[in-house]
């Protein structure tokens, strides 16, 4: 919640930036800072009901999805992927005026598989129409973290290893390289700057993987 207006604004910077949240009635691009977007949570299915002989609860490789690492803690980290823009790009939302009451009410379960409710200011990208913002400059809104003390947290991984893992992996809304597909592609549409190399790595990684596997399918037709 922004204390300075009232107004209920949301950020996202991986699914929820090609798959809105209920009850927005703004999304603004724009970016937060002081923060890294790593593919280091694991997308977990959610529990299957008690009693169930479902087990896709426990699922033997879920993929893996974007986390926002603190800036300052990744600095102490060795990434495969060293460096990372000051900027992490997406998009905030304002709830609904009429709707905050309610969404906060859903919001308010604590953790969504592993990620936690954190406030950060948003900065609006240039040429966002000043009218659609709170006001003049950075505002609050409310963002999703995994943190390194969640137990979905996995850290810094090996970025061939993680490529192929993406590749291999299926989670509860999809295939997990449709989620780092998307995700470039929704970054891209953001604005000329709002690239991440980190997803554009793995991107081009998956893609190249996809082509060997489709190589590898296509010469075993043959024989
Ligand atoms: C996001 O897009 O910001 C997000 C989506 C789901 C969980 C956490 C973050």
């Amino acid at each position: 919640p922004s204390a300075q207006t009232g107004e209920f604004w949301l950020f996202g910077y991986g699914s929820l930036i090609w798959k809105p949240p209920p009850h927005f009635d703004r999304r603004i691009p724009g970016w937060v800072t002081g923060y890294v977007r790593r593919f280091w949570q694991v997308a977990d299915l959610p529990p299957p009901p008690p009693n169930s002989q479902d087990h896709r609860g426990t699922p033997e490789a879920p993929g893996r999805v974007v986390t926002l690492i603190s800036r300052s803690y990744w600095e102490q980290l060795t990434d495969h992927h060293d460096a990372a823009p000051e900027k992490v790009w997406g998009v905030a939302y304002r709830i609904t005026p009429d709707r905050v009451a309610e969404v906060k009410q859903y919001l308010d379960i604590r953790e969504i598989n592993g990620y936690t409710i954190h406030y950060t200011p948003f900065f609006p990208a240039p040429g966002v129409d000043p009218e659609l913002v709170p006001q003049h400059g950075p505002f609050q809104t409310l963002v999703y973290i995994g943190t390194p003390d969640n137990d979905q947290f996995v850290g810094p991984q090996d970025p061939q290893q993680l490529a192929e893992h993406i590749y291999r992996s299926e989670g509860p809304s999809g295939l997990n390289r449709d989620y780092l597909w998307a995700l470039e592609q929704a970054l891209d549409e953001l604005s000329p700057e709002s690239g991440d190399a980190h997803v554009t790595d793995l991107s081009n990684r998956v893609r190249a993987i996809a082509a060997r596997e489709e190589e590898k399918e296509k010469k075993k037709r043959r024989s």
